[in-house]
Parts: C-alpha cells; structure tokens; sequence
C-alpha cells in the first residue's frame, strides 16, 4: 500500500513579489504565524494612504482654475492629504518590513524625498489666501509624479 498524501497548502508568491501565506508557520518558508491578519492590515493602510493621495491630488485639482488666474490657494485637505502620506507611507514601510516583504528603498526614498518637498511648501504656505502660480503648479506635478513613480518603478 502506498503512502498517503496529505495535502498541505503551499504559500503562493504575489505579483509584488510578496509572499502570499496560509498563515501556517514552516521554517524555511519566511512565514509568520499571523501573516494573513497582518496582510489585511497592510492592504488597510494601502487604502489610507490612497486616501491620502485623494485629499492632496483632489484639493490641488479642485484650485486648477483659480491657478491659471494666480489665485489659488492651498486647501486644508492637501495639507491633511501629505500628512496623511507620509503617516501611512512610513506605517507601511514598517509593516512590510515586519513580514520581510522585500521594499525598494531607492523608490521609497525619492518617494519621500518629493513628499517632503510637497509638504514643506504646503505647511509653509498654508495660510496664504493666494499662492505664486509656479509654486502651486510645482506641488501638483510632484504629487502626480510620485503617484507614477509608485505606479511604474517596478
Ligand atoms: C505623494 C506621495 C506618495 C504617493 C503619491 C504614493 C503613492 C503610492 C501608491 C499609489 C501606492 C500603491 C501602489 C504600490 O503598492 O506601489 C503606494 C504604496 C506604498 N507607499 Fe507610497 N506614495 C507616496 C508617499 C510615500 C512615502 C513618503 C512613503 C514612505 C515613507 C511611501 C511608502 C509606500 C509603501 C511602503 C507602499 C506599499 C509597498 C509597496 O511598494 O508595494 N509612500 N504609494
């Protein structure tokens, strides 16, 4: 008679290159026990942090027209939105860190470095009833060119 198989589920890698558990514990797999609560806690501060990118790219849309007549001013929720960024964004360096999830620091960092940039200008200026053209035109291209950095950079 021969051996019985038992079937074991097997952890699958993502298309990020994460590994994707059963939540089991097997040594030499990089599993933790616990991944699978702890991936549902990631992909909830994926969803803030998309949240975040809504309040800075939508207040920056929502003065588009005032921007073109140099009137434009930063709204509270593009201030709230790069906060927010930058609380979800280094939440989620931790957490993936936590789970040794492989995270290209090189893309991290330039995201931000440019984030930095945004929120100083905005923190800076945030009380300002009009803003140069050229500046409030600076914070929606580096906000749209993080948002294709994290996009494209694989
Ligand atoms: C305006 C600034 C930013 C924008 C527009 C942005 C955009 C995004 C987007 C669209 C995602 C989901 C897609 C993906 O997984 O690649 C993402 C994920 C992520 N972001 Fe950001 N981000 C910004 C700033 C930051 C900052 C400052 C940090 C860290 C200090 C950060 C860390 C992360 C991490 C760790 C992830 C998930 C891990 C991964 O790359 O798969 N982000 N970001």
């Amino acid at each position: 008679m021969g051996r019985m198989r038992t079937a074991v589920p097997r952890a699958t890698r993502t298309s990020a290159g994460r590994v994707r558990g059963t939540g089991r514990c097997r040594r030499g797999e990089g599993l933790r026990l616990g991944s699978g609560l702890m991936d549902v806690l990631i992909h909830l501060f994926v969803g803030l942090h998309i949240i975040g990118i809504a309040a800075l790219l939508g207040g920056f849309l929502t003065q588009m027209k005032a921007m073109g007549q140099g009137t434009a001013r930063f709204v509270p929720g593009m201030l709230h939105g790069a906060l927010t960024m930058l609380v979800t964004g280094v939440v989620l360096v931790g957490l993936n860190q936590a789970q040794d999830y492989p995270l290209d620091n090189i893309k991290i960092g330039v995201k931000l470095a440019l984030l930095i940039v945004i929120l100083g200008l905005v923190y800076v200026k945030r009380d300002d009833e009009k803003v140069d053209k050229s500046m409030f035109g600076v914070v929606g291209l580096l906000t749209m060119a993080n948002i294709f950095i994290a996009v494209l950079w694989t």
